[in-house]
């Protein structure tokens, strides 16, 4: 019977992050089914030795470890990578005891294709078998930035009563759905201390949305976020070229 989760949770963007969104969500799914969470904000951590043996301590005595990680350039973050280092040198010193651990990871890009993130979690994978946890799979999420804005059981109650036919309903229910569902099977295995089946993982293997609702999306962004600042007419300047 599984008893404790540690829940690293690796964005620099703290609770507005997708990394602590889904993360939190899926340990917040572990306590309900009676495995209590300590969870670290690793950029509140990362110099403090204090701290740091706080988290080796909760690794120590958790039989879940859930990391939590945007994705930065193809791959993880210089603070996820510090956080496997730190892990790896103190267990290597003898700080961790010998004890069955599953490590379920979530990578979060910001581009709309999961498979950006498969590179990163071969590199979770990896550290954990560096470190003798059991790799029990990752979250491969596309288009993360949603998750960000709306943790999923919020965002599901506000698009439940849109209409059939709106488009949001393609584009954002569909996709969350599955993702939930998914999460929801990984916590039933990972609470038995059971690897998640690759076969229920593959299920985040889809393309959210038509890449011409995203690129229109963040075009929106941008031209709010410009005129919200009284800058919309001048998004075509260029100050860097010399007037004549
Ligand atoms: C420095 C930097 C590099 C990034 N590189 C990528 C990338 O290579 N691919 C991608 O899809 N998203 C990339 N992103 C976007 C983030 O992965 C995306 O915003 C993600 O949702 C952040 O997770 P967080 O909200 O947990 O911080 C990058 C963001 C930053 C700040």
């Amino acid at each position: 019977m599984t008893k404790q989760v540690t829940f690293l949770m690796c964005s620099p963007r703290g609770d507005k992050s997708a990394s602590y969104s889904l993360g939190s969500y899926v340990t917040r799914l572990l306590e309900e089914k009676g495995i209590a969470q300590q969870s670290f904000k690793i950029y509140q951590i990362i110099k403090n030795s204090q701290k740091i043996d706080e988290m080796i301590k909760s690794i120590d005595g958790s039989d879940i470890i859930v990391l939590s990680s945007p994705l930065y350039i193809d791959g993880a973050p210089y603070m996820t990578i510090k956080l496997m280092d730190i892990i790896t040198e103190k267990n290597n010193q003898g700080k961790l005891s010998k004890k069955d651990r599953l490590l379920f990871a979530n990578s979060n890009a910001g581009y709309l294709e999961y498979y950006h993130n498969n590179i990163a979690l071969r590199i979770y994978e990896q550290f954990a078998e560096k470190n003798g946890f059991t790799w029990a799979g990752g979250l491969p999420i596309g288009a993360a930035g949603t998750y960000a804005m709306y943790p999923i059981p919020e965002f599901l109650k506000m698009l439940e009563p849109l209409p059939e036919d709106d488009p949001r309903k393609e584009i954002y229910e569909k996709p969350t759905k599955i993702i939930d569902s998914v999460i929801k099977t990984a916590v039933d295995h990972l609470s038995k201390g059971e690897r998640v089946p690759e076969s229920e993982l593959k299920k985040l293997e889809f393309i959210p949305m038509p890449l011409q609702a995203y690129v229109d999306s963040g075009n929106k962004n941008w031209i709010d976020t410009a005129e919200s600042l009284g800058a919309k007419d001048k998004l075509r300047d260029k100050p860097y070229e010399l007037k004549k």
